[in-house]
């Protein structure tokens, strides 16, 4: 006999948990879309599920989720207030004390909250596909409740801090090893639930009930800072699971909930959290919303040098036939080799399976016939970054493809309107500006021309995150919104090392920040030979703001032009390998200092820091003002995703509001008067 209670309601209809008892069995059902948060209505559902068990004497209770996966965390959306009662603790603790055990079936990603109810259960069984982890941290939070304490009294204490350190999940098959399944089924769930209820094991000690071997986790410690990389969550996520080795249950359980409390106001967090929501708000433009995006199977690319391959591998692994088009055969052939590379490197690494290897290599041509692309469903043109040759590319795609495809240019610089001027079917063309290397970047800027259709911008937002891309619109300026603001950030970088300051000086600061690395280290990597012909092409055309640095054209003339370059040398010396300091660069440029007459100033690390974020914002906000950037929040991502900037500090626009604006209003006016004529003030930051 089978009976059915609805333990509670969001809604006059929604059921969120629902328990129906079968021979004496429980089933509590959570269909809380899409991914069964913890929300309060699950939370009050669950109280009410283990009354309802309990009343009826049920032998067993089967906590299952409805949809793609079993709990993948708490709601979000309530961090930013006091938790409503019920408190997920509290919960948990009266599922561990039920008097009927509960099982926990589980499926999908069981993260956070979903894993600390799993770890309340008597017993945890799991399909083999199933992934496992505590990922507060890359929300800037430690779990609040008891993740950190019954973790490690489950699996022991060193695999519990890691798993609480890094976030990262683990499969169903390692999971198992450690010590936290008791059970590990392929197939229909409720055949494997079943299975296992017949031959049910004694019950276990609860989970908050077990003791833990303490450890020496002075390794992992060292691991965890490096990881870490000035965000403060991963290690208070690790010194609080050792808790669990020191103190009973309930005492680490208090300081875990009261850190998880602390850590939702702390700035990490906010930031954290506000980016979090941000990579899903600013990739879904209200405005495109009404546009039903067009399928997209086959992805032409032009040019199949380093971006061209990486796109289209990027392509090939969201399943697209990609055909990539070359000036002729013998290059085409070398692209293709290149996008094979890149396969073989996913394959070595076990990122992929020799049949995904298969299957991708089998969906990519490699041509120099433009014919090819007439039944494409949109081209990505990655060629050189020369306006008549892109232009020439876009007018050979416009001739064969549909005029409802769209054509994408993927230029950092050029102006898209102008490669598309006079070009049938204006609402077709875009930009698509992705980042290197392309296959592993995440952000792409999505350039609407003034002519793009919306329809055209839709697809193209649907196609990027089918590409697993974060997506961003920008308007159309020089080096759309990342490398404007890139080439404020060097421009100031510059004015400082010729005022005084040495480019080390300058790196090791921007490192003190949190950057990957400084602005010279950055170009070492990349080439100095692109920002060089970039500053070449905004000279010929007078649009060069203000006082000019030539101490970069002067590497690149002596043919220092990066770690890349046949010198193997740039701002470093990499011939050694890592790149080192060079005193013939902090010579030359002591020499140009004096040739210039200009001042020998000091900057400390905070000056530098201050006065080269003050250039970033001061360009993120006239981007904004000029309605090239549709929010701050978009900016952040932008330089999150493509600069590296660190994600606890929430983006150059978050960190100018924690910091002040007064004291950015201050930086900035200390660099214009430091290189007079150079900055126009955005309205934020005018005195
Ligand atoms: P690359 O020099 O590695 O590749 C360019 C490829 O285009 C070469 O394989 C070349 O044979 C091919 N090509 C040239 N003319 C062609 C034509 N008429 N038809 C077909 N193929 C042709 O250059 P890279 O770095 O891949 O850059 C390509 C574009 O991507 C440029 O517009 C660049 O500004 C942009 N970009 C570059 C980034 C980078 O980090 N390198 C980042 C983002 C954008």
């Amino acid at each position: 006999m089978t009976t059915r209670t609805a333990t509670s309601h969001s809604g006059p209809d929604a059921k969120v948990v629902e328990v129906s008892i079968s021979n004496g069995h429980a089933l509590v059902t959570i269909d809380n879309p899409p991914v069964n948060p913890l929300s309060v209505s699950v939370r009050k559902g669950l109280m009410d599920a283990v009354r309802a068990v309990n009343d009826a004497g049920c032998k067993t209770a089967a906590i299952v989720c409805a949809g793609r996966t079993f709990v993948a965390g708490g709601d979000i959306s309530e961090f930013a207030g006091p938790p409503p009662l019920p408190h997920l603790p509290d919960v948990l603790n009266a599922i561990e004390a039920s008097e009927t055990p509960f099982i926990a079936v589980m499926h999908g990603t069981v993260l956070g909250g979903g894993l600390e109810l799993a770890l309340a259960c008597a017993w945890r069984i799991a399909d083999e596909k199933t992934k496992f982890g505590l990922p507060e941290v890359n929300l800037g939070l430690i779990p609040g409740a008891g993740g950190t304490q019954r973790l490690p009294r489950v699996i022991g204490l060193e695999r519990a801090a890691r798993m609480a350190a890094n976030g990262k999940p683990v499969n169903a098959r390692t999971f198992e090893e450690f010590g936290g399944l008791d059970l590990v089924f392929s197939g229909d769930a409720m055949t494997a639930l079943e299975g296992f209820r017949d031959t049910l094991p004694p019950r276990p000690t609860s989970s908050s009930e077990r003791t833990v071997e303490n450890v020496d986790l002075t390794a992992l410690k060292a691991e965890i800072t490096k990881s870490a990389k000035g965000s403060n969550a991963p290690m208070i996520a690790l010194e609080t699971t050792a808790l669990a080795a020191t103190l009973p249950f309930s005492e680490g359980s208090n300081i875990e909930r009261q850190t998880h409390l602390d850590l939702r106001q702390s700035a990490q967090s906010r930031a954290l959290r506000r980016l979090f929501f941000a990579s899903r708000s600013v990739t879904r433009p209200d405005r495109l919303k009404a546009f039903e995006p067009a399928e997209i199977n086959h992805v032409v690319i032009v040019g199949g040098g380093l971006m061209g391959a990486g796109i289209a591998a990027a392509s090939l692994a969201a399943g697209h036939r990609v055909t990539l088009l070359e000036r002729d055969t013998e290059s085409a052939e070398a692209g293709r080799g290149r996008v094979e590379a890149i396969i073989a490197k996913d394959l070595a690494s076990g990122r992929i399976t020799e049949a995904r290897a298969d299957a991708r290599r089998a969906n990519l041509s490699a041509g120099a016939n433009y014919a090819t692309a007439f039944d494409a469903d949109l081209a990505i043109e990655a060629v050189f970054e020369d306006p008549e040759v892109k232009r020439a590319v876009f007018a050979e795609l416009a001739a064969v493809m549909s005029e409802t495809a769209l054509i994408a240019t993927n230029t950092s610089y050029l102006d898209p309107n102008l490669i598309a001027e006079g070009m049938p079917g204006p609402g077709r063309f875009l930009g698509l500006h992705f980042f290197s290397p392309a296959n592993i970047m995440k952000l792409v800027e999505v350039v609407g021309t003034s002519a793009t259709a919306d329809q055209t911008m839709s697809t193209a937002f649907a196609f990027a995150r089918g590409l697993g891309k974060i997506p961003v619109e920008t308007g159309v300026c020089d080096g759309f919104i990342g490398n404007r603001i890139l080439s404020a950030y060097r421009r100031q970088a510059d004015y400082m090392v010729a005022d005084g300051a040495s480019p080390y000086d300058v790196d090791k600061a921007m490192r003190t920040l949190g950057m990957p690395m400084g602005p010279y280290e950055l170009q070492d990597r990349t080439g100095l030979q692109i920002s060089w012909a970039n500053r070449k092409r905004q000279l010929a055309a007078g649009t060069w703001p203000g006082r000019y640095v030539d101490i970069a054209d002067k590497l690149c003339e002596m043919g220092r032009q990066g770690r890349g370059s046949p010198m193997k040398k740039g701002w470093y010396d990499h011939t050694g390998g890592a790149g080192q300091p060079d005193p013939e660069i902090e010579a030359m440029v002591a020499a140009w200092r004096t040739e210039h007459g200009t001042a020998q100033q000091a900057f400390t690390a905070d000056e530098i820091i201050i006065r080269i974020m003050a250039a970033i914002v001061n360009e993120a906000n006239l981007i904004l003002e000029e309605g090239i950037a549709t929010s701050d929040t978009a900016v952040d991502i932008v330089w999150t995703e493509g600069y590296g900037f660190p994600k606890h500090l929430g983006g150059p626009m978050f960190w100018a509001e924690e910091t002040g604006i007064e004291r950015m209003r201050e930086a900035f006016a200390a660099i214009e008067a430091q290189s007079p004529g150079s900055w126009k003030a955005a309205e934020t930051l005018k005195g």
